[in-house]
């Protein structure tokens, strides 16, 4: 195939119908798919596992326990997915990586659980909106299928950091565990110069660089904490070196 290989200025334009049309694309577009497509699996994984599935024993009453069953059940399916994408692409390593400094979180209350919810789901809302335009179709077409899950997860956390934070005894640990939260998925977004993220835009997976998906979640989570819940946003930079 002779077509010109395509740049930022005129990133490839077709859709892709699934793993053996990827192929024929070209090593270099499987492989900035696979990138996209490994980093969900792990993501996904690693949240249902660290963060979800443990909330179920921090949660107090049968309903919350439910709710939160429904969550972890729903973000485990996520990751089988994203799994199922990444093993008709062949990728064998999805995995290998490290996963997030986000999962470095250590959740011990039901209180951060539910600002968690609100806050680090609302990151992947804004990535998932994304991909909904991606040229890859199997991934366009999943990322529409979680996306309700995902605002799902965000209002259910949403919903709950509200009420929390007009108790008055409660509202300071609301707080700390905004301005931890809000800081600790910055990076989730990339750093602010990034070839993945290039390449990614070159190929029609991504539109916006790594720094305007991390302006549009700042947006988006300041109008939530400020604005709703009422309470502080940190002081943020919407760029990140890696360090
Ligand atoms: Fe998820
Ligand atoms: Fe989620």
């Amino acid at each position: 195939m002779n077509a010109p290989l395509p740049t930022l200025e005129r990133p490839f334009a077709s859709e892709v119908l699934d793993a053996a049309a990827a192929q024929a694309v070209g090593p270099e577009y499987v492989a900035a798919v696979g990138k996209v497509i490994a980093s969900h699996v792990r993501n996904e994984l690693t949240g249902a596992s660290v963060f979800d599935e443990p909330a179920i024993a921090l949660a107090t009453t049968p309903r919350e326990k439910w709710l939160a069953c429904r969550i972890a059940m729903e973000e485990y399916g996520h990751h089988l997915g994203f799994q199922r994408l990444a093993g008709d692409l062949g990728l064998v390593d999805a995995l290998s990586r490290q996963p997030l400094s986000v999962f470095e979180f250590e959740l011990t209350t039901w209180v951060e659980f539910v600002v968690l919810k609100a806050i680090v789901d609302l990151a992947e809302v804004v990535l998932m909106d994304e991909l909904v335009e991606c040229s890859y179709l199997p991934l366009r077409h999943l990322a529409r299928k979680l996306l309700p899950e995902e605002r799902f997860h965000v209002s259910f956390g949403a919903v709950r950091t509200k009420e929390l934070a007009l108790q008055p005894a409660i509202r300071p640990e609301v707080q700390r565990a905004v301005d931890q939260l809000v800081v600790f998925t910055l990076p989730f977004f990339g750093r602010s110069s990034s070839s993945n993220n290039e390449a990614f835009r070159r190929w029609g997976i991504k539109s916006r660089t790594n720094d305007e998906s991390r302006a549009e979640f700042i947006e988006r989570s300041r109008a939530f904490v400020v604005g709703e819940a009422g309470l502080t946003y940190p002081d943020v930079s919407v760029t990140w070196d890696g360090s």
